[in-house]
């Protein structure tokens, strides 16, 4: 039996694959740092994980409303309404499995074959996947170092055509940690408030910044209804395996994806529902006690990166992603990725896993303890005083 055709242009996540590689290395009794995963590497917040046990003992154990429980709703509309200054309801709501359903539903449910969706690259791999998957056409947008990783704008005004139907942003981005600067979203939004496209901001990463807060472009005139925002409990709360997340949108493109949620899933399990109601109305400090360790970790990790010969590290403005240009040690980024597994023991990966403009540069997750991070920098040090030997004997 044949796969449906689509299936040829499906992606995966490199991740993953390195996870598994690294796994098997360490069957056979290797040491490997883990800074390939891109995951807190702290617990869920006990009072959730009470929150759910108790669900579990009410009797939160059958199907929901596909929208999602009216309560989690109102929590998840009142949380997104207060930190970007925006007035939604949980009619705008749709909690759904994870982030990246709401990748998923609203590319199934808008784009038709022919249409251009501008995304970054370096970009999350899911994107590009679905675009493809969907018979639409993926405009790529490097990413400028230089910029802290943001757009070109010119580029971009350049990009915008009358097909572009959709605009993916990503602020903290994965895989640079960049944050768009608040300049640049006004830009952005002047740039796009009277066409006919809707921009899908995957602000996931939300919560984990160093600096200034980010910017959501739904926060600027007229931008609200034009705006699928995405953002959830995975990272927030070290929730990744709870699969819970939500997309802020307008009603109708809501209606939508209801119906591909009654489709697919019928609902997100109530007693995790539950959960996310005591994640977002409960205590904060967990989540602010866990930023403040990854910034300290980001501090050390990226000091340490810039002290080894041929890397250089910008340091980034959100996320847990230390993102190194590697091109002046000689070695594409794809063979230093797989040198830095085998012989160093360290797991990270190729920046090319998230597109062609990621060349050159390696994704290291610092969701790892700052001992492991150190130990981290200590091994890639070694082995690149190594190579750096080798090649001077030519
Ligand atoms: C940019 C970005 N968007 C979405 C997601 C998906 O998150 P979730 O695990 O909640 O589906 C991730 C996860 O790595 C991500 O990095």
């Amino acid at each position: 039996m044949k796969l449906a055709e689509r299936m040829d242009r499906i992606a995966v996540e490199g991740a993953f694959d390195v996870l598994v590689r690294a796994r098997a290395l360490e069957a056979k009794g290797r040491s490997i740092v883990h800074l390939e995963i891109g995951e807190p590497d702290f617990p869920t917040p006990a009072h959730i994980v009470e929150a759910a046990k108790h669900a579990l003992d009410q009797g939160w154990t059958h199907y929901g409303p596909t929208q999602g429980i009216p309560e989690l709703r109102e929590a998840v509309a009142e949380d997104v309404s207060r930190r970007r200054d925006i007035r939604v309801g949980p009619e705008h709501v749709s909690i759904v499995p994870g982030g990246k359903p709401i990748i998923f539903f609203p590319m199934l449910a808008l784009l038709e074959p022919g249409d251009e969706v501008i995304y970054p690259n370096p970009g999350f791999p899911i994107y590009e996947s679905m675009i493809r998957t969907l018979g639409a056409t993926p405009v790529a947008m490097p990413l400028v170092e230089s910029r802290g990783f943001s757009f070109d704008l010119n580029l971009l005004r350049e990009k915008l055509s009358e097909r572009t139907r959709m605009l993916v942003l990503n602020s903290p981005q994965n895989p640079t940690g960049g944050v768009i600067p608040e300049e640049d979203m006004r830009a952005i939004a002047d740039m796009v408030r009277d066409r006919d496209l809707i921009v899908l901001a995957d602000e996931i990463y939300s919560r984990i910044y160093y600096e200034d807060a980010p910017a959501s472009i739904a926060s600027y005139p007229d931008m609200l209804e034009k705006t699928i925002i995405l953002d959830g409990f995975s990272k927030t709360y070290a929730m990744t395996g709870w699969r819970m997340g939500y997309g802020v949108m307008p009603m109708w493109l809501v209606e939508a994806v209801n119906k591909l949620m009654v489709n697919s899933c019928s609902c997100v399990a109530s007693f995790t529902q539950r959960a996310g109601i005591a994640a977002l109305r409960g205590p904060q400090e967990p989540v602010d006690t866990m930023v403040a360790e990854f910034r300290q970790r980001r501090d050390a990790f990226c000091a340490g990166l810039n002290r080894i010969p041929g890397f250089r590290c910008t340091l980034p403005g959100g996320a847990f992603y230390a993102y190194a240009n590697v091109e002046q040690t000689g070695i594409s980024s794809k063979a230093m990725a797989d040198l830095l597994l085998e012989e160093a023991g360290v797991a990270c990966l190729n920046g090319g896993a998230f597109g062609k403009y990621g060349e050159g540069y390696i994704r290291f997750s610092y969701a790892n303890s700052l001992e492991n991070l150190m130990e981290a920098v200590a091994r890639i040090e070694r082995v690149a005083v190594r190579w750096a030997a080798v090649a001077s004997r030519g």
